[in-house]
């Protein structure tokens, strides 16, 4: 059987800090407040130079990097984003006049669980056969969208992005099991109206009218406690294995209430759960594939680890799957990349393990 292992990994956040109390200072919260209520401490926002094309291209190169690639070894660049630079093009395009190469590039939009979905498209393309290597990339500037007097919701939101190599190896790594998901009818509980083809006449026809995000919170965090537990406990029966089986589970970086849930749901102690949130805030589809870098880089992650990913967010729509950690069977020697084969016997690239993990810096998208 054909899988497609994560073979490079990058990330890259805004300089810019929000903290808590830089919040307090502008609607009426705390620290206190935003801490008990979310776990969130500070996030990274973007500056009038950053854009969703330069945070994901920062992460892009870091990920070609860590797999020990180019541009020109990609075969498919997919995107998944909520806030693409613009409509026309792609943001996949855009991502690709920086990075190079040719391969065939496209957005996808599933907002916050867009990394999940991107990875188990992504991973198809490579376990069909059609390619050998595919970037798939989870990028958000929601922020460019929070209206700031609102408190219920400004105090959430960050920018960033992360990107992930896929390629073919007949080992059992990457994406073992994919659980999809969507209730299209509680669409009204998280969305931004307003800035695509459906244009009203007046706007005051349409009070709602407005480029802001708006998000009725308490149905969003019932539907993500019911969701996420769900969904995380289903991608792991669906690889045939048992909540014992689970090294790691890494969960879109929301509420530290929703991540608790949903660790209990598959009776995991708080230490096998990657938290970052307290940092970055919630960056949407960029909040998976940035613990997964973090995780990493950290040398939390050893070859076949099996580790959980599971997300929500608007559409309403979730998205959980069991990813078998490592490169075993990914083959390293350039001719046989080039007849796009997996080898026999894989020279194994370490998995992820950073002698001075612990004094990892973060990358900005200035230095990727
Ligand atoms: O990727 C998906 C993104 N969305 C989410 O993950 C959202 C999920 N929902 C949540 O995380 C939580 O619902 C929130 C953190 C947004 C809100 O927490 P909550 O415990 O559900 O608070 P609440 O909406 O029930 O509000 C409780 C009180 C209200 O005041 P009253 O009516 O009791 O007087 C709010 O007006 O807290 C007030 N409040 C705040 N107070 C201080 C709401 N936001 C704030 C704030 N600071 N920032």
């Amino acid at each position: 059987m054909r899988n497609a292992a994560i073979t490079g990994w990058g990330m890259a956040v805004p300089e810019r800090v929000l903290s808590n109390a830089d919040l307090a200072r502008m609607v009426e919260t705390s620290d206190d407040w935003i801490t008990n209520r979310t776990g969130i401490k500070e996030r990274r926002i973007v500056g009038p130079d950053d854009s969703t094309t330069s945070l994901s291209v920062a992460a892009a190169r870091q990920a070609l990097a860590k797999a020990g690639l180019t541009a020109d070894d990609i075969d498919l660049i997919v995107v998944a984003t909520c806030t693409p630079d613009q409509f026309l093009v792609s943001q996949a395009c855009l991502v690709q006049a920086e990075i190079g190469g040719n391969a065939g590039a496209f957005d996808l939009g599933a907002a916050c669980s867009g990394f999940v979905y991107a990875l188990a498209v992504g991973s198809q393309f490579v376990q069909t056969g059609l390619h050998e290597r595919v970037m798939v990339i989870g990028v958000d500037t929601l922020t460019r969208f929070v209206d700031y007097t609102d408190r219920s919701t400004c105090i959430l939101f960050g920018d960033g992005a992360g990107a992930v190599v896929l390629e073919a190896t007949d080992e059992p790594r990457g994406l073992l099991s994919t659980v999809l998901g969507a209730d299209g009818a509680g669409y009204k509980h998280l969305y931004i109206p307003g800035w695509g083809a459906f244009v009203p006449e007046s706007a005051e026809l349409f009070p709602e009218y407005r480029p802001y995000l708006h998000m009725n919170g308490q149905e969003v965090f019932r539907f993500a406690v019911r969701v996420m537990g769900d969904a995380a406990a289903e991608a792991v029966e669906k690889a045939n294995l048992t909540f014992d089986d689970v090294d790691m589970l890494i969960p879109h970086q929301a509420n530290m209430r929703i991540i608790d849930a949903a660790a209990r749901r598959l009776a995991l102690p708080r230490e096998k759960v990657w938290v970052n949130l307290d940092r970055y805030g919630n960056t949407s589809a960029a909040s998976i594939p940035i613990a997964i870098f973090e995780a990493a880089e950290t040398g939390k992650l050893a070859e076949e680890d099996n580790v959980v990913l599971v997300a929500f967010g608007g559409g309403l729509a979730w998205a959980a799957g069991m990813v078998r950690w490592g490169t075993a069977g990914v083959c390293r020697d350039p001719e046989c990349r080039k007849l796009g084969l997996a080898a026999n016997e894989p020279e194994r690239v370490p998995s992820g393990q950073s002698p001075d993990a612990a004094v990892m810096e973060i990358p900005t998208a200035g230095n990727g």
